[in-house]
This record gives structure tokens, sequence and C-alpha cells, in this order.
């Protein structure tokens, strides 16, 4: 019986798909990266005898982490931290390989809810997105950046067409005044560009960019799923939940890579390299997507996608998966 709750501070998406895909079975160790309110390590948990690993940047994760500790005792693990680095959080604790991985990538109700967290243009707060409350905020990027460069975030990672006149409009009124929080950027963006056709609020786009980036979401993804080859045992399987096209065609493009599914090299070439074998198969070949039963409940779940594939006992590949567009530094 799945657990999962509209009235939950957060409705985990695709749980059910979740599930299925991720098939976990007694005795296996799972790790689920992106704890959150632990809606899916509480059903995986339940639906098998597993070893459960959690995986949350966020320091606000760990009540709920400690309540499921005492819960499930030590079938259950709070690992604090990036799943970026989910190799050395696991090697710290003895753990080299898994049977599982799943990632919910993004962020949660709570923190888009909580307007201190300053992830929403429609709630007044300070202008920080930083879900490991640590680093450079959205405001120190907003401040600091140049035009050029935060133009290029927010065209990069916002798809937002207008981004030169915004930066523009940044760097004039941080002349006056440094911005501080949401509402200040949201109002900036609003009065800059005109609204479209679009229903979304203008500034999504800009508010959207600057979470990718102060959070090094792509980054992040990339360092995930190079770690996920390594630590999976054949057999395991690799679950991936994203919400936004730029995490979801990297996750498509690695598994793309990985599955043998590349373009044939050109009969003209002379020299044919030995394609390396196959690391991943697909599990689902079409990518899923939440039913109509599950937008009616959640309207957040319109944009996830599910993608997931199993590892092959070949060996993974030499090549470092990278296909990360060139951004400013965040230092
Ligand atoms: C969409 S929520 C996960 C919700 C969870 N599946 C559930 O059912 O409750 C995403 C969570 O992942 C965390 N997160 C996002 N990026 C992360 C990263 N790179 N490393 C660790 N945690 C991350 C966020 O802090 C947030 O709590």
């Amino acid at each position: 019986m799945i657990e999962n709750d509209i009235d939950n501070p957060h409705y985990s998406v695709l749980m059910a798909e979740v599930l299925d895909t991720l098939a976990a079975k007694d005795n296996e160790v799972i790790v689920d990266g992106t704890f959150g309110a632990g809606g899916y390590s509480r059903n995986i948990l339940n639906a098998a005898e597993v070893k459960l690993y959690a995986i949350d940047r966020d320091p606000n994760a760990v009540a709920a982490a400690d309540a499921m500790k005492a819960e499930y005792t030590d079938r259950f693990e709070f690992l604090q931290g990036q799943f970026g680095d989910m190799q050395s959080l696991l090697a710290d604790v003895g753990v080299e390989r898994v049977d599982g991985i799943v990632l919910d990538i993004g962020i949660s109700s709570m923190q888009i809810d909580q307007a201190e967290r300053g992830f929403s243009f429609m709630r007044e707060g300070p202008l920080d997105m930083r879900m490991s409350v640590a680093g450079m905020s959205a405001a120190d990027v907003v401040n600091k950046f140049s035009e050029a460069e935060l133009a290029r975030i927010f065209y990069i990672l916002g798809d937002e067409k207008r981004s030169y006149p915004i930066a523009g409009a940044i760097v004039r009124q941080r002349a006056e005044k440094p911005f501080e929080t949401t509402l200040e950027l949201a109002n900036l963006v609003e009065n800059t560009i005109k609204k479209g056709k679009s229903k979304i609020h203008v500034a999504t786009k800009v508010f959207q960019a600057l979470r990718i980036f102060v959070n090094q979401e792509l980054a992040e993804l990339v360092k995930s799923l190079n770690a996920a080859e390594a630590l999976l045992k054949p057999g395991g399987r690799l679950v991936i939940v994203s919400f936004h096209s730029l995490e979801d065609r990297i996750v498509k493009n690695f598994l793309k890579s990985r599955t043998g599914n590349v373009s044939a090299p050109s009969r003209h070439v002379m020299v044919v390299e030995e394609l390396a074998q196959s690391s991943f198969t697909l599990i689902n070949r079409k990518v899923i997507t939440a039913t109509k039963e599950e937008l009616e409940v959640n309207i957040r779940s319109r944009s996830a996608k599910l993608r997931a594939a199993m590892r092959t006992d070949a060996p993974s590949f030499d090549e470092y998966f990278n296909p990360l567009p060139e951004m400013p530094n965040l230092a």
C-alpha cells in the first residue's frame, strides 16, 4: 500500500512508477539521492527489506530523516551532502556497490513554499535559493556578476530570450541599491519586459536560471550519472525523475550513449573503433509522465519525466560523460 498523501508537506511525484521501475528486492542496498520529505524512502523501505541510504544537501531535511531513523533503525541511514558526491559519501560508510539509485531532482514543495528560502517570486523573502544554505546566494550572483555573465545564465539555464535587457536593468538598479529580496528582483523583471501571451509569470525563467546556477544543478546531475555507472552492480537500477528539459536531455543523452544507442560510424571512416559494450539497458523505452489521475491531485507533476535503466555487467565507459554548457564560475 503506497503512502502518498496530497496533504503531506511534499507530495511525491510518480511514486508508483518509481517503485515499479526501481523494483527493490529484499536484502538489496538502495540509494535515495534526494530524500526531501522522505516520501520515496518510506515507500521503498515498505516495499522490501532493503537497506536504504538517503542523501540530501538541505540541513532542513535532517528532522524528517531523524524521524525515519527512529522508525526503521538500522535499515535506514541519512547522509547529509550532495548526490553528485554519492560515491565518496557512500565510501565513507563502507559502501562500494549498490542495487538501486533513485533521484527526484529539483526542489521540494517545502523549499518553494518557505518564503525565507528565497526560491519563489510570489513570496517576499531574502534572495537566497541555496538548498545547502551555504556558499553564494542568488543575491550574491545578481549583485556581483557582470551583465554578460548574468545574461548567459538567464539565456542558457532559463531559456530567457530577453536575457540582455534584464541583465542590463539589473546592473543599473544594483548601482543604486544592491538586490536583497525576491520581490525586488521579480518586480524589476516585470518592469523591464512586456508580458507576452504566456500564462507563466514573467520572472519564472530568471528565477529558474538563478536556482539552477546557484545550486549547480546540472553539474550535480552529470556527476551523479557518472557515479551511478560506477556504483551500480550488474542488474542494478537507475531511476531518475526530472522536471526541466535541460535535465531530462542530459539524462536521455547519458542513457543514449551508455546503451549503445548512438549513431553508427560513417561507412566512409576507414578505421572503425570498437564500440564499447553498453553499460546500461533501458527499462522504459519511452519517457514516463504523470497519469491524468495524478495531475488532478498534483499540478506540479505536469513537467515530471521519469527515465530508468538497468546496469549491465560491462565495465564503465572510460570516457567521462560531460555535456555541460560553458558557464561563469560560481566562486
Ligand atoms: C523534489 S525533492 C525530493 C522529494 C522526495 N522524493 C520525497 O518523496 O519526499 C528534492 C530534494 O532533493 C534535494 N536535492 C536537490 N539537489 C540535490 C543535490 N545535488 N544533492 C543532494 N540533495 C539535493 C533537495 O534539497 C530536496 O530536498
